[in-house]
């Protein structure tokens, strides 16, 4: 009973969102997805969209990839045949080189935060794994062009994103940007994906993946992010 209990309770985690998006690849895609990687698919959701994936949605495997995680994804992993973790950046080249090929990418919550290498290099990466990225991303609505969030300068930072300047993970961070992060042996604080690092336009976003061949077959506009004006929650399926 009490396994019962722990297996379903992932879905306390699923955001309606994105679990709707989930459901549309897997329901409405003209080959039905079997395999993907959640990248970075931990903090705050302890793997729920892989574990959705394949709980309710039964695909073959999955490799859920994230530099920090946690027990109880480490369990769920366990208990869930055919789902993998895979601890690493998801943007470097040795931590790619363990996923495998997957017949769709999530990127949930994550192209904003990467830097060293930036979301198009990312994307880029990613483009020989698969011919699918399932995209729910904060999109930048304050400029009409893409913005490295930290060049703003730390009272326009602020102002354009949903972070309180007290909060451990950000308090002193504009006096630090150039000192070693204390979790990574190469980075500084400037180049981790801990802190909101890219305001990315839909345009460019789009000028990217036409690039790579990708088009847009489903977009969802889910508004203002935390009231912002800078930020609005998009949703994207991509296919080549
Ligand atoms: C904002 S949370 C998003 C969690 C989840 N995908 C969601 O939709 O709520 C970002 C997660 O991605 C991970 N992450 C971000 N960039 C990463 C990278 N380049 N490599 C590995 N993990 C990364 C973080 O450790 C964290 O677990």
């Amino acid at each position: 009973m009490t396994t019962i209990v722990e297996k379903t309770s992932y879905r306390d985690k699923l955001l309606d969102h994105k679990s709707e998006l989930l459901d549309f690849l897997f329901n409405f895609s003209p080959i039905r997805p079997r395999t993907f990687a959640d990248l970075g698919g931990v903090w705050g959701v302890e793997g729920a969209y892989s574990l959705y994936a394949m709980d309710e949605h039964k695909c073959q495997a999955g490799y859920l990839v994230d530099t920090h995680p946690t027990e109880k994804v480490l369990e769920y992993v366990e208990q869930t045949p055919g789902l993998n973790f895979i601890q690493g950046n998801f943007g470097e080249a040795e931590t790619i080189a363990q996923v495998p090929r997957v017949d769709c990418v999530f990127l949930f919550d994550v192209l904003l935060h990467q830097v060293k290498p930036n979301w198009d290099v990312v994307l880029r990466r990613y483009a020989k794994k698969t011919n699918c990225f399932v995209i729910y991303n904060q999109q930048w609505a304050g400029s009409p062009n893409t913005t490295r969030l930290l060049e703003l300068g730390k009272e326009a930072y602020f102002a354009s994103t949903p972070h309180d300047p007290e909060h451990p993970v950000y308090r002193d961070l504009f006096n630090k940007l150039d000192t070693k992060h204390p979790d990574y042996e190469n980075r500084n604080w400037r180049d981790v994906h801990h802190v909101w690092q890219w305001g990315i336009t839909n345009g460019e976003l789009e000028a990217v993946l036409k690039d790579l061949g990708y088009r847009k077959t489903y977009f969802a506009d889910f508004g203002s992010f935390g009231g912002l004006k800078t930020f609005v929650n998009h949703a994207f399926i991509w296919r080549r």
